[in-house]
């Protein structure tokens, strides 16, 4: 993506005519293993200061070996139920946004369901990389708008340390584990999420990318021997394409609602590494202080980034009922989108 090519943005006008559709309970686990820059030191060619200094984060959490991503992903959902005060039985859809399920097949929504006890609904997975969240907040909320779903529980989940190269100081700082959920529904009144505007281009597609496992490269001893499982990235271009595609669609995501950043109360952008957020606060003019930032104590949690750190900012009191939040992702496809929410 270059400046003449800026990242192009499709579809949600403003939804304020159609079913209002809200967050009525957030929740989000991360698994109790810390693993700081000072452990990595150990692991590779690197420093605590260089990390800190090059990406904000100080430490990750990992899952135990037998947690799965779908157990994280059960146990945040769990927690945004309790909040919303919603039964297994009363879910209709469940979306699981992962770069990392279970397995090949059968989704990781599935499992979470058969976990969670929700029987019935139904369920299935979507990948847009670090993007997911959001991708799958505006799925669920068109099954909600149209009236097709009552209740829908969108999560982001990922058991990243397992597609990490342990050996590559370019990556293996960046991820961590965890996951985040929320229950949507139409409470019956006014404001709740206002527009999404989602984007991609499939022409940077190497810029980030996990070449084997899938049907190009399956596994086999050569993709396994040839790391073709682990994270492949190029760092600082993907960095540049970040930083001026959360840029275009928050412009964008305001404009559609006539709004302006001092409008906005928390804005809550995916977390992959701080200088990404400050280069975008500054070009959006939006104050730190107005920026919610959790990568320092997980790192980036792909599709589940946004989805914890919402629910920390939420239970934070960050932003109270009637605020204007801005949420902001990014990641591999290269996909990306936006969102505005009156909580
Ligand atoms: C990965 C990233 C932190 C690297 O920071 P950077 O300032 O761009 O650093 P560069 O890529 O220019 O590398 C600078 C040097 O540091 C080195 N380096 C990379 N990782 C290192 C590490 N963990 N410790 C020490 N040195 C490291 C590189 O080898 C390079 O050395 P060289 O100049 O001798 O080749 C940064 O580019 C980034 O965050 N990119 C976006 C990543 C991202 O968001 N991914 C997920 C998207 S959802």
């Amino acid at each position: 993506m270059t400046k003449s090519n800026k990242p192009h943005l499709r579809n949600p006008r403003s939804r304020q005519t159609l079913r209002p559709v809200h967050i009525v309970g957030t929740g989000s686990y991360v698994p109790e293993r810390v693993l700081t820059n000072a452990d990595i030191e150990k692991m590779v060619d690197t420093t605590d200061e260089w990390i800190t200094t090059r990406t904000g984060i100080k430490e990750r959490r990992i899952a135990a070996p037998e947690q799965c991503t779908s157990d994280m992903a059960a146990e945040a959902a769990r927690r945004a139920m309790e909040q919303a005060g919603v039964d297994a039985k009363d879910i209709d859809l469940i979306i699981c946004a992962t770069m990392t399920p279970d397995m090949m097949c059968p989704s990781t929504a599935c499992l979470v369901q058969q976990k969670i006890g929700a029987k019935g609904s139904a369920a299935f997975d979507m990948e847009a990389a670090c993007s997911g969240f959001l991708y799958g907040l505006e799925i669920g909320q068109q099954f909600i708008t149209s009236g097709t779903c009552n209740t829908v529980l969108v999560i982001g989940a990922e058991k990243l340390s397992t597609i990490v190269d342990w050996g590559d100081r370019n990556t293996c700082v960046l991820f961590g584990d965890g996951a985040g959920a929320v229950v949507l529904q139409s409470r019956g009144e006014e404001h709740g999420i206002l527009t999404t505007c989602m984007g991609a281009d499939g022409s940077l597609a190497d810029l980030l990318l996990i070449p084997g496992g899938g049907a190009r490269h399956p596994a086999s001893k050569e993709s396994i021997s040839g790391k073709m499982h682990y994270i492949k990235m190029s760092g600082r271009e993907v960095y540049k394409n970040a930083v001026m595609a959360m840029q275009t669609a928050a412009e964008e995501a305001l404009r559609r609602c006539n709004l302006t950043v001092a409008d906005i109360k928390c804005i809550i952008p995916h977390q992959a590494n701080l200088r990404i957020i400050e280069a975008i606060a500054n070009r959006l003019g939006a104050p730190m202080e107005k920026v919610y930032v959790n990568l320092n104590r997980y790192g980036n949690v792909s599709a589940a980034s946004v989805a914890i750190a919402l629910d920390e900012a939420a239970r934070e009191g960050r932003f109270q009922r009637g605020d204007l939040i801005l949420l902001l992702v990014f990641g591999g496809g290269l996909t990306w989108a936006s969102c505005i929410i009156q909580w």
